[in-house]
């Protein structure tokens, strides 16, 4: 067949986000560069049970498999999805990260090898248990530098991705990958180029920060804080109901007083100090500054939030954009703005299936 007369026919994947509060499916298409959004469609928890409910309870889902295969064949449909080539998240929760130094005198070949030894003495599971995947962080330059290999490690118990492979296939979705949540994240808002960056996942139930270069992932940490608690501490101090405090949130969010007390600041003030301490850290190992502060996840639109860390972390912040290079209809813009954040998992696990 020519060169010329060859169709091209465009690809097209599905990102699955379980999160706490919330299913999201997302699906993009399109080749190189160019990716068009074509279908997205959320299910949030609170129209299935009257109250928020933990996803994870340890490693399990509280939703049974077939209920969540369920949810999601639903969505699936409603949203008219063209295609079941799917890519699931895994919870930053879940997984386990770490990092480590092979030296620069290790061939390429011996690489897996090597790798797959020395995680042994950094996985608290035993190999047989979880599966893993690592990256090159840093290393030899094309086999003449001496800068050892830094390698990133992340392992997620064998327990999830069998149950992620149960409801994908009572779904009916091809599960084509799993990946932890914190990778789509970076691929969605982040560029390719960039300098040292704090990302934050604030979620509903919880926080992800994470120190990333050039899309690459230095460190990372899960605190089990979120937007849940947030809006629990403004029902018990207003004394009102659930929804009622979770609409005060979104509406004057760190303004929220009690008297004169803004009382989520002992909240949030508990991940500015995380984040700050993250900031510490990265900048004495790397011996480079962080540029910037990017917040994703369905909390970062939290008003005032990211004005907050910007002013007790000194570097400047703002909320991420996952959609900033997908192609989507305008009338789509007011979703895109209102809900553009919490679907940065879906979009960046979307994304991962272009990846050649
Ligand atoms: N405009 C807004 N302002 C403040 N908070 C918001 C806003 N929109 C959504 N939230 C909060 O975002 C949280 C949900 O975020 P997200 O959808 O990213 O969580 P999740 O993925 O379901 O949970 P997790 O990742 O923690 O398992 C909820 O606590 C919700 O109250
Ligand atoms: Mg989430």
């Amino acid at each position: 067949m020519g060169l010329f007369s060859r169709t091209i026919v465009p690809k097209s994947f599905i990102g699955v986000d379980i999160g706490t509060s919330a299913l999201r499916v997302v699906e993009l298409s399109g080749w190189g560069d160019r990716k068009t959004l074509k279908n997205y469609a959320q299910l949030r928890v609170e129209s299935l049970y009257d109250k928020p409910f933990r996803a994870y309870e340890q490693n399990s889902l509280a939703l049974s498999s077939q209920d969540l295969a369920r949810a999601l064949r639903a969505l699936f449909e409603d949203a008219g999805m063209k295609n079941r080539k799917a890519i699931f998240s895994i919870s930053d929760f879940s997984s386990f990260f770490t990092s480590f130094e092979l030296p620069a005198t290790i061939t390429r070949k011996e690489l897996e090898s090597a790798v797959q030894f020395e995680a042994r003495k950094h996985i608290p599971l035993s190999l047989s248990e979880v599966t893993m995947d690592w990256q090159i962080l840093d290393g030899p330059d094309k086999g003449k530098g001496t800068n050892p290999y830094r390698v990133l490690m992340v392992a997620v118990p064998n327990e999830i991705v069998n149950e992620y492979q149960n409801i994908a296939k009572i779904a009916g979705i091809e599960l084509i990958a799993i990946e932890a949540e914190v990778f789509g994240v970076i691929r969605a808002c982040l560029p390719e180029e960039h300098g040292l960056t704090l990302l934050i996942e604030m979620g509903a139930q919880t926080t992800t920060i994470s120190v990333v270069e050039n899309r690459k992932l230095y460190l990372s940490r899960s605190m089990d804080q979120g937007g849940n608690a947030l809006t629990r501490r403004i029902s018990e101090a207003l004394a009102i109901d659930y929804l009622a405090a979770e609409k005060e949130k979104i509406a004057k969010g760190l303004d929220v007083k009690v008297g004169e007390t803004k009382i989520l600041l002992p909240i949030v003030d508990l991940i500015v100090t995380e984040v700050d301490k993250f900031r510490q850290v990265a900048e004495r190992q790397e011996k480079k500054t962080i540029g910037k502060i990017v917040i994703a996840g369905g909390s970062a639109r939290l008003p005032g939030l990211a004005a907050y860390m910007q002013s007790k972390i000194g570097v400047p912040a703002e909320v991420a954009n996952p959609f900033r290079e997908i192609v989507y209809p305008p009338v789509l813009e007011p979703v895109v703005q209102d809900m553009g954040p919490a679907f940065s998992v879906a979009i960046g696990i979307a994304l991962r299936g272009f990846v050649s």
